[in-house]
């Protein structure tokens, strides 16, 4: 059989606003991510996820779309974006762009006329409201001047389309032919399990991402996906699709990733699992057991960074974790997803003042969550302030970086053996040359308490959760490690890869 490009990937998410500035306005754009291509591709990864830079009011940094056929100026201009792909594509990247079908922005044509009571069919209207939540805080539901209300399960500015119009249907098949003609790779689908609400739309005990919910995953959404499916199977060269799913469990999951539905979905299962070898034996087992083609993902434009997630009072500890797991990871059959800056060890910012929170999530919970803003903290390339190499000149980035991030800078961890940085080159590399030479499963081997081993084929993976040191499994060779190996000991908070032949 074919391998596809995309069953092994390494994909690079890039936060379009905070990965490069290259215009000079404090704000990332395409143009930055062009420049910064040779990085990428030293970096060692497969291809890069764009997340949204259409026309956009920025009620929810992109994610509410106002024209879903163009660039916003602060991104820069369609033909920026043909000159990415293109140059992407000779750099040996693939490239995914996000698409946003559960909502659109307030600002959309659409909802522009729907609010003039013009075909309001599109978006979902009712003269009373039920009891459902935005994700994001308060009531799911907003009053128009005529006294109707409209539906948003995220902002007040992200009205949720009405997927039971076959119009919107249409629409959207259409937006991705304009995608798939300009040369992307594939898509990103956000929200992807919540297109359809329940007939009626009942009132909800439980609004969390439960796979039997009114709110969420309803089997209609399946429909959509084959169309999607047999549209991108008619393009040439693999184009693939990816779906934001939440579910509760491996078996939901599974059922969007279908020969005939989505190539991959995110499993957000190893992201949601604490520090644990009981926990992360688990996710691996249920998600083998149950997901044809596994995804793997540690951070995202949307959670706490994993470094920070781990990390306890030592960020040291932290640090180590989130490096020991990488290499778990990228030891386990499938297709992986970093998220930009992960590759510079970079913590959560916690301490942004309120005045430069931006997140819809800190003002729609009253300042009670802090939002995602934290993960969102413009890259340091360079050492020196202001914006540590993100914009040109002595510009200030859009979200203010902290002291430390000198010190996690490209430039400072460039060339040096023990940094994060040339740990991910290193790791990537070794991943790179084995995949194609180990088999796609995975097999346990017996371990002591608060470790786990597994091999593939002549690859053995261990990782030591405890808090003692542990003696390494049978092996020739080791390939790398995380962190010092202390001679035949693994310790705690620390991952290795072990040949045999
Ligand atoms: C998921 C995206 O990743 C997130 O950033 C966004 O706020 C919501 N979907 C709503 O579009």
């Amino acid at each position: 059989m074919d391998i596809p490009w995309w069953r092994d990937a390494i994909v690079y998410e890039i936060y379009v606003r905070s990965f490069a500035d290259a215009s000079g306005d404090g704000v990332g754009d395409l143009a930055g991510v062009r420049e910064r291509l040779p990085y990428l591709r030293r970096l060692g990864v497969d291809a890069i996820w764009l997340t949204p830079f259409y026309p956009s009011p920025m009620a929810d940094g992109g994610y509410d779309v106002a024209n879903y056929r163009g660039v916003d100026p602060l991104f820069g201009t369609l033909a920026d974006f043909e000159s990415l792909v293109e140059q992407a594509h000779e750099h040996g990247l693939r490239v995914l762009v996000d698409i946003v079908p559960n909502h659109s922005s307030s600002e959309h044509p659409w909802f522009q006329a729907a609010l003039r009571g013009e075909r309001r069919d599109r978006y979902i209207f009712r003269d009373t409201t039920n009891n459902w939540q935005s994700t994001f805080g308060g009531p799911a539901w907003t009053k128009v001047a005529d006294g109707q209300y409209y539906l948003h399960l995220f902002a007040p500015g992200q009205p949720d389309f009405n997927w039971r119009n076959p119009e919107v249907h249409a629409e959207f098949l259409d937006i991705l032919r304009f995608w798939l003609d300009r040369g992307v790779d594939g898509f990103r689908i956000d929200v992807a399990m919540g297109l359809y609400k329940a007939e009626g739309l009942p009132d909800v005990g439980d609004q969390s991402f439960k796979s039997v919910s009114p709110v969420w995953g309803q089997p209609e959404v399946h429909n959509v996906y084959r169309d999607w499916r047999r549209l991108l199977n008619g393009y040439p060269g693999e184009r693939m699709a990816v779906g934001e799913v939440w579910t509760d469990s491996s078996e939901d999951l599974a059922l969007y990733v279908r020969p005939d539905e989505l190539h991959q979905s995110f499993n957000f299962a190893w992201l949601q699992a604490p520090w644990s070898p009981t926990a992360f034996k688990k996710v691996i087992d249920d998600t083998l057991a149950s997901v044809p083609f596994a995804t793997w993902v540690l951070s995202n434009h949307d959670v706490v960074r994993h470094r920070t997630r781990y990390g306890t009072a030592d960020p040291g500890t932290g640090l180590a974790r989130a490096r020991a797991a990488l290499l778990t990871m990228l030891a386990l059959p499938g297709s992986a997803y970093l998220y930009q800056g992960e590759e510079l060890g970079l913590p959560e910012v916690t301490d942004l003042p309120d005045e430069a929170r931006q997140d819809p999530v800190f003002f729609q919970s009253k300042g009670k969550l802090p939002g995602r803003d934290g993960c969102r903290v413009p890259i340091p390339w360079t050492v020196d302030p202001p914006s540590h190499g993100f914009s040109p000149g002595g510009v200030e980035p859009w979200l203010p970086q902290p002291a430390t991030f000198a010190e996690l800078s490209v430039e400072k961890q460039e060339g040096d053996a023990g940094s994060t940085l040339e740990f991910y080159r290193q790791a990537l590399a070794c991943r790179r040359d084995l995949v194609g030479t180990i088999p796609y499963t995975l097999e346990w081997l017996d371990s002591p308490e608060g470790v786990l081993f597994f091999s593939r084929g002549p690859l053995t993976c261990a990782i030591n959760c405890g808090l003692q040191p542990v003696h390494l499994p049978e092996h020739d060779t080791v390939l790398l490690s995380s962190g010092p190996l202390k001679g035949d000991l693994l310790p705690p908070d620390t991952a290795a890869w072990l040949m045999t032949s």
